[in-house]
């Protein structure tokens, strides 16, 4: 008896569908799988044996041959068990109900029970694309792939229950679509909570208004760290298309939270210098996502920057371009996108206390040049804005007004992002900090004084190219949050006081 079962597969962020075939004869009981299945695969022999007898299912004496197929794509991991499974039982003759459109995917365990899996919702996504009506998944991965819309999931707890639903003696209970309680785009932390640091606030609303990466030098204790932690909660709500990507990754990591099953936040990943390349930017066996992906469509916070290895930072170059990474590794390559926010925070000297003040920097000289040339020139070149962080007076900070709450600073972004999403309409550009330096004088038009200004400001501090093209990009980015045509005076000046970096290390040169 010849039957088959659908099944997806999952590579990195890459499904594909699998139909598990399955052929029966008389014969030695035997047990083989085929189809270019590794021994993770193989090894779904011993936990479906188990598991049926421990659910109380005969299995018949037979010879099974199992082909997984395309068997020219190599299968690895306990995600076909559940197909496997429902295979087997379908071909000793049970007549079962269900499984013409459905697609079946999860981990059996030798007790019978059903574990879940990673990327769930990768994987229901591509059942859908392939005409499938209802999944059968692991119960633990049910609200994650339920909010794919045009399938019927259901989460299965064990095998026993698989069995009855499918015999039609006790039906599982379809998986209700997952939908967002109000509370959870709630407790982000706001901006509200920090006392004055208006210029950091006013910088971070340019940088998520424009999607400019941003770097904030200051002594310990100063609130970068509270700073960058809110930044999330100022940029644009998340759309439907972006929840979806960020949470297949989320997915794919393991590191989904199960009271959360579809993210709506924007990820904030701190990442700290101790960070290997791998953890970074992804890697491993099969390749899994690293930081750079798992804070796609958010912030990527690294902290103590002239502390990282420079061959680990160097690793954020093409990524930073192309938004995406391609991990290649010996079983195969994956792509993960890695749209994300760049945040860096340093302090500015090796004690920390270079520009406090009142309190004094021991540090020499030489030192203070040796740190922040530590910074990686690369990635450096990626930031459009470097704001110094002073601490806040007493005044500030014992002041109990609360100032600019997230979603008044949310609301200036949005409407900055709108007029972006205007000027770059047929092109491939997102935001201001992607304008090419070709298009720089057509869109970034200043007005009479603020070109004098500017004029006068490069001669005098010696400005780059490469800084002059950064400072028109932040100022048309000021001049979007205002909802000017023209660049004027004020954003200028604003988009030249965001090169302190440079002017540290002009001052010293
Ligand atoms: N402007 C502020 N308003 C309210 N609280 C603040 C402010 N600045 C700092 N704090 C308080 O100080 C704590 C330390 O701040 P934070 O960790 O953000 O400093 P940091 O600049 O990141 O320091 P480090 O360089 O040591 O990492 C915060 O958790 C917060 O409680
Ligand atoms: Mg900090
Ligand atoms: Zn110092």
């Amino acid at each position: 008896m010849f039957t088959q079962i659908n099944s997806v597969g999952l590579f990195g962020m890459n499904a594909f569908p699998v139909k598990v075939e399955i052929n029966s004869v008389k014969g030695i009981p035997s047990f083989d799988i085929v189809g270019l299945a590794d021994t993770s695969v193989q090894e779904s022999k011993q936990r479906i044996i188990s598991a049926m007898k421990n659910s109380g299912i005969e299995t018949k004496s037979q010879t099974l041959v199992i082909n997984l197929t395309p068997a020219s794509v190599k299968k690895a991991g306990s995600s076909y068990d559940l197909a496997i499974l429902t295979a087997v039982l379908a071909v000793q003759g049970e007549a079962l109900t269900d499984v013409g459109k459905s697609a079946f995917f999860g981990e059996v365990s030798l007790g019978g029970g059903v574990n879940a899996v990673l990327g769930a919702l990768t994987m229901a996504i591509e059942a859908g694309k392939n005409g499938i009506e209802k999944v059968f998944l692991p119960y633990e991965n049910a609200a994650e792939a339920s909010v794919v819309s045009g399938v019927s999931v259901y989460g299965v707890r064990n095998v026993s229950e698989l069995y009855a639903h499918l015999r039609g003696e006790k039906l599982i209970a379809p998986q209700p679509p997952y939908t967002p309680s109000a509370a959870a785009y709630e407790n982000l932390p706001d901006f509200s909570d920090v006392k004055g640091q208006e210029n950091v606030k006013q910088a971070l609303t340019i940088a998520a208004a424009g999607f400019h990466n941003m770097i904030m030098i200051g002594p310990p204790g100063t609130g970068k760290s509270m700073l960058a932690k809110r930044l999330p909660s100022v940029l644009p709500v998340m759309t439907f298309g972006e929840s979806i990507e960020t949470t297949q990754i989320h997915s794919i990591a393991g590191i989904l939270d199960k009271n959360a099953p579809l993210v709506v936040n924007r990820p904030f990943r701190p990442v700290s210098h101790t960070a290997s390349a791998a953890g970074l930017v992804g890697g491993s066996g099969v390749p899994r996502p690293g930081e750079i992906s798992l804070a796609h469509n958010g912030v990527l916070f690294l902290d103590e920057l002239p502390e990282f290895d420079r061959r680990t930072l160097e690793t954020l170059r093409q990524p930073v371009e192309n938004r995406e990474i391609v991990i290649s590794r010996a079983t195969g390559s994956a792509r993960y996108p890695c749209n994300f926010m760049l945040i860096a925070a340093m302090n500015p000297c090796p004690c920390g206390n270079f520009g406090h003040p009142a309190k004094q920097c021991v540090c020499s000289k030489l030192a203070v040049t040796r740190y922040l040339s530590k910074i990686s020139q690369p990635v450096l070149d990626r930031i459009d804005i470097q704001i110094e962080v002073t601490p806040v007076s007493y005044n500030e900070i014992s002041n109990d007004e609360k100032g600019l709450s997230s979603a008044d600073i949310r609301e200036k972004v949005e409407k900055a992002r709108l007029i972006q999403e205007t000027r770059f309409k047929g092109t491939n550009i997102r935001s201001n900090s992607e304008i090419p330096s070709a298009l720089l004088g057509e869109v970034c038009v200043m007005d009479e004084a603020a070109r004098e200004m500017i004029k006068n400001v490069f001669d005098k501090l010696g400005m780059s190219a490469r800084a002059y093209d950064r400072v028109l990009k932040v100022a048309r980015t000021a001049a979007d949050l205002d909802k000017n045509e023209f660049i004027n005076k004020k954003h200028v000046s604003m988009a030249i006081s965001y090169r302190s970096l440079d002017r540290k290390y002009w001052s010293r040169s």
